[in-house]
């Protein structure tokens, strides 16, 4: 089959011929129709974060195409559902985190001492084919393409969990920091949710864009945020720590803030300065909150509640693809087709 396979940390993705996976008892073989390209794809293969120790190192946690084989024991999926694979295909089932027999969610992902993970320690998506477990996929709305299922899958799944995750009520304002691959859904689920809506970003040609989205305001900061009365739930789903803390400006008394993101060298602070034990506000951490989660993200969308805005890729320009990415250009999910 044909996968993009990053050769070494920092060198430029290619297509190459690899093996094609067989599914094992339990699993099934996808033929991949759409991916969707992560950030964390890029940070991961760029030496941002830590290499992924798979080989070929084949990345990509969201893929979506058509079951073409099951393997021994499979009876919840057949040959010729259309389906959505996740990050998260379990834990290890002994260690410590697992042994606390909690759901399987990004939790588990982040605490198991050996977790299947797909695109970081398994196989990933950006291939013809992927073998995963039965378990980790879910079955996609008949109504959704693979190239608008694909940005889902974690962008559409870790925004929709952190948005449920700060529990907002009707009268409440939502703010949204960082209007990328999940900030761009995290302000339509808000919105669709009947929320009033802000988006907080940086980059002066996504103002209109936002409106666009359905925002009803538009900020650069967390200060201007507090300018135009703060927010009682900010979901941040920027890359930066640094963001994070700057729009604690705008977290209303009571208010929650959740954090989406990865920073592996910026750090979120609360100055003393903030009186933070008078505010009555919580500072959440949010990732894939179980599979429940993205099949309602997925059910939003296949209503037209919510709708991906994606720029697609046939495989052969995986390198300008990544190369956009890397550089802040997509709007808002680059997606590669197979
Ligand atoms: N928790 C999880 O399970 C999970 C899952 C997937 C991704 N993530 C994390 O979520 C974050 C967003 O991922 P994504 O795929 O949506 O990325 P993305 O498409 O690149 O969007 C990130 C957005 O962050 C803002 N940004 C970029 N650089 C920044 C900087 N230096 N300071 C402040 N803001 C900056 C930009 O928004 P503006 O131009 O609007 O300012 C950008 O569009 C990443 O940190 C990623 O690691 C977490
Ligand atoms: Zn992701
Ligand atoms: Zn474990």
């Amino acid at each position: 089959m044909l996968a993009s396979v990053c050769p070494a940390a920092g060198e430029t993705w290619e297509l190459r011929e690899v093996r094609t996976p067989v599914p094992g008892p339990g699993e099934v073989l996808i033929r991949v129709h759409a991916s969707g390209l992560c950030s964390n794809d890029v940070s991961l293969t760029n030496g941002t974060f830590p290499y992924p120790p798979i080989d070929p190192t084949i990345v990509g946690h969201e893929p979506a195409g058509e079951v073409v084989e099951v393997g021994a024991g499979v009876a919840a999926r057949k040959v010729g559902d259309r389906v959505g694979a996740t990050w998260i295909q379990g834990g290890c089932g002994s260690c410590d985190h697992c042994r606390l027999n909690l759901p399987v969610t990004g939790i588990t992902g982040m605490n198991c001492d050996s977790p299947a993970m797909t695109g970081l320690t398994r196989t990933g998506g950006h291939a013809e084919y992927l073998v995963v477990p039965a378990s980790s996929t879910v079955l996609l709305p008949e109504a959704l393409p693979y190239e608008m299922a694909a940005p889902l899958l974690c962008a559409g799944y870790t925004s929709w969990s952190a948005l449920r995750a700060a529990d907002p009520r009707p009268h409440e304002r939502v703010a949204v920091v960082g209007i990328g691959g999940l900030g761009h859904l995290a302000v339509q689920f808000s919105k669709a949710c009947g929320f009033e809506t802000v988006a907080v970003t940086r980059t002066p040609d996504k103002h209109e864009l936002a409106r666009e989205l359905g925002a009803d305001h538009v900020v650069s900061s967390g200060e201007a945020l507090a300018r135009i009365g703060g927010a009682d739930v900010v979901v941040v789903t920027a890359t930066s720590y640094e963001a994070a803390t700057e729009c604690l400006a705008g977290l209303r008394i009571n208010g929650r803030m959740v954090l989406a993101t990865i920073d592996p060298s910026g750090s979120f602070t609360i100055d003393a300065s903030r009186q933070f034990f008078a505010r009555g506000q919580s500072i959440l951490g949010a990732t894939h909150n179980g599979l429940p989660y993205l099949v309602e993200a997925l059910d939003l969308a296949a209503h037209g509640a919510v709708t991906p805005q994606v720029e697609v890729f046939p495989k052969e320009k995986i390198a300008e693809a990544v190369d956009r990415v890397t550089a802040g250009k997509v709007r808002f999910r680059a997606v590669v087709t197979y």
